[in-house]
């Protein structure tokens, strides 16, 4: 029985993201997000049900048209405001044993020196168990202007600088120090053997340094490494980098193609296919009874508008869908220019192969149920169980990442209603305490099934 990977994902802040909002609602807590002890909570609640890691995503954009903010998006909280999530792991992992911590760096803005600076303290702080999610970042025309650059880089070249990025915060973390440098020894006195130091030199198309790693290697060196971009050349990307592949689930032969071209890719770069886990989103609505599971389902819909999908989209493509004709296909504007090079998954998702696809009305009705959200799964814990089993059978996924729509409370019934059967089918692995996300994510470890 394969052992199945559950995350889940999260942000600080945004009480509407991703193009769903459900914040007013009376379950929801997605407002809460300033309070730490929300966050110590929930992080122990999935340390104690087995989960393998929180995610936290993060970007510095917001929704705009022609340089300013939608309004919707300081009315209803869209991917603003955002708090920095890499500044909460520590006292996470304070009270945390087992779970691992992932968190999202967008390249571009940083020096690779800097970055491996500050993820060696995470990974020591967090005891190893720190995983990092490398993006090339959403909502770019924001970022571009917040941060000054002249204008927007192409979608393409950031990922030519993302490579070369990682590769030398890579050369920080494995080739700056040797083992058993850090010697410590009073009595000596030596506390690091400089024989054991080497100058990391680079001198590239984007970047330049010369010296040392400034922290001592944390327990996995290199944390364990996220993507996920999924246009072609963010596929390329995560096929060369990722220890992890982060997906938005889809209609399963959708998936099932993309995972295999994830994995092929993955092939070609020398790697192991089954090496690379790929994981996805998936959002629940799950109760003892299946009634009160599709009630909630029904009242989350209720709430969805067409403003909130209409945001995201324009703040993940640079298309404002509604101010174009809704009776044709995205393929009424020119795609290959500006708005392409924001982000592509989501045009792609709906554009086919001669510029057919649905119509911008059918987009804002799909956008308006689960924003850039992944699918839903709803019933009773057997049955969603059930269509986890199927899901991932169908599509080679490796696990999923529960994607709550209205905040903790979503996460809560999931562990206390779906992790207990998934673990009494043999699905969930078990953490030895103090061992690395590395170790628990590719040690093959003994299977703990409960019988029932
Ligand atoms: C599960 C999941 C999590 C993501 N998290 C982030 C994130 O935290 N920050 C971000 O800028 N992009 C995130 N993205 C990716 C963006 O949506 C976008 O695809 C990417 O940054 C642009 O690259 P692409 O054109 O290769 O898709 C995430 C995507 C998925 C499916």
């Amino acid at each position: 029985m394969e052992r199945i990977y559950v995350g889940v994902f999260e942000m600080f802040g945004s009480p509407s993201a991703r193009g769903v909002s459900a914040w007013t609602h009376p379950r929801s807590d997605l407002t809460k997000f300033h309070d730490t002890q929300h966050w110590i909570s929930l992080a122990k609640t999935l340390d104690d049900a087995g989960f393998d890691w929180l995610f936290f995503a993060d970007s510095f954009g917001y929704p705009t048209i022609d340089g300013q903010m939608v309004g919707a998006a300081a009315r209803y909280g869209i991917n603003f405001p955002l708090m920095d999530p890499q500044l909460l792991l520590p006292i996470l992992a304070e009270h945390t044993t087992n779970l691992g911590l992932v968190v999202t760096e967008t390249t571009g803005l940083h020096h690779p020196f800097e970055t491996a600076r500050r993820f060696a303290t995470l990974d020591h702080l967090s005891g190893g168990r720190l995983g990092m999610n490398v993006v090339t970042g959403s909502i770019q025309n924001v970022v571009a202007d917040l941060f000054g650059h002249e204008r927007m880089r192409e979608h393409d070249l950031r990922y030519d600088m993302a490579q070369e990025y990682l590769d030398l915060t890579r050369r920080f973390w494995e080739e700056s120090w040797d083992d058993g440098a850090l010697v410590n020894d009073p009595s000596a006195p030596v506390y690091v053997d400089p024989e054991k130091l080497h100058m990391i030199e680079h001198e590239g198309q984007f970047y330049r340094s010369r010296g040392y790693l400034t922290v001592d290697p944390s327990a996995q060196r290199t944390p364990v490494i996220f993507q996920a971009g999924s246009s072609g050349r963010g596929k390329e990307f995560a096929a060369a980098n990722a220890d992890c592949v982060l997906l938005q689930s889809s209609a399963p032969e959708q998936m099932a193609a993309n995972i295999a071209d994830i994995r092929r890719r993955a092939e070609a770069n020398g790697r192991d296919p089954r090496s690379v886990k790929v994981v996805a989103t998936q959002s629940f609505f799950v109760a003892e009874d299946a009634a009160d599971a599709r009630a909630l389902q029904q009242e989350f819909r209720d709430m969805q508008t067409v403003e909130v999908a209409a945001a995201m989209f324009v703040s993940n493509t640079g298309i404002d869908l509604l101010a174009l004709d809704p009776a044709k296909p995205l393929s009424q504007i020119p795609l290959d220019e500006v708005v392409g090079q924001m982000g592509q998954s989501n045009i792609d998702r709906f554009v086919g192969p001669d510029g057919t696809g649905p119509s911008v009305g059918e987009i804002l009705e799909q956008l308006r149920v689960r924003g850039i959200r992944g699918s839903q799964m709803v019933g009773t814990p057997v049955e969603v169980a059930d269509q986890i089993e199927e899901f991932l059978e169908a599509t080679d996924l490796d696990g999923i990442m529960v994607d709550p729509l209205f905040g903790a409370e979503d996460i809560r019934d999931f562990a206390r209603l779906v992790m207990p059967e998934l673990r009494r089918r043999g699905r969930l692995g078990d953490q030895p305490a103090g061992t690395t996300l590395r170790d628990r994510l590719f040690a093959e470890q003994p299977q703990v099934t409960v019988a029932s």
